[in-house]
């Protein structure tokens, strides 16, 4: 059953502060945002089923246990989603990588102006991520985007969201899991979410 799983974990709680404290520089807000998209990614990949494997090691055989099932894709939106693409792939390195490019337009719709997808992404299991679920519009639009190739699951993964970016992509798609770090207390004008951390994508890249 897909629903909203909120993040409670003491060190994802904890690296979400230092990300919201506006004197934490570039180099530690990229490595706070890796390590909180890690420790989110366990949580999310808690489900592939195992399968029984024979393995030998240097003393007998073992009856052990590995994934089986769909391999997975993470889809970033771009730019802010790239920050957390080296924690997720830490755990699960031989996942492929999509990306879709999507801005807000003046009247704050979602505009796409880069897609480019794994060409077997109907075969695998999708986390999208993007750090920050502001109107959800752009969250969205990815996933649709993502259903219309063929995928079947789809998550999403953000680390701090709004309630009405949580209220629009649950009504929209009510069938993907949501993980997320903190549920702030909503938008300002400009659609910024308050108290949030600021651009997520700006202070990843140092770009102000
Ligand atoms: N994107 C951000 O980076 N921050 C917000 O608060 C909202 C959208």
């Amino acid at each position: 059953m897909a629903g909203l799983h909120m993040m409670e974990h003491p060190l994802v709680q904890h690296k979400i502060s230092l990300l919201r404290d506006k004197t934490t520089g570039v180099k530690e807000f990229r490595e706070l945002t890796s390590e909180t998209a890690m420790l989110m990614c366990y949580e999310a990949t808690r489900d592939p089923p195992l399968k029984e494997v024979e393995i030998a090691t240097p003393l007998a055989m073992a009856k052990t246990k590995i994934i089986s099932g769909r391999k997975l894709a993470f889809v970033p939106i771009l730019r802010a989603g790239l920050g957390m693409i080296e924690g997720v792939t830490s755990l699960v390195p031989a996942a492929k990588i999509g990306h879709i490019g999507i801005f807000r337009d003046d009247e704050h719709n979602a505009v796409q102006y880069y897609c480019k997808l794994p060409e077997d992404i109907a075969e695998r299991d999708v986390i999208v991520v993007d750090p920050m679920l502001a109107t959800g519009s752009t969250a969205v639009h990815a996933i649709s985007k993502i259903k219309e190739m063929g995928v079947q699951n789809i998550k999403f993964m953000c680390i701090i969201a709004s309630p009405e970016g949580l209220e629009k992509l649950m009504t929209a798609h009510p069938d993907v899991d949501i993980y997320c770090g903190a549920k702030d207390k909503g938008l300002n004008e400009n659609k910024y979410i308050i108290p949030g951390l600021g651009d997520a994508g700006d202070r990843i890249f140092g770009t102000k």
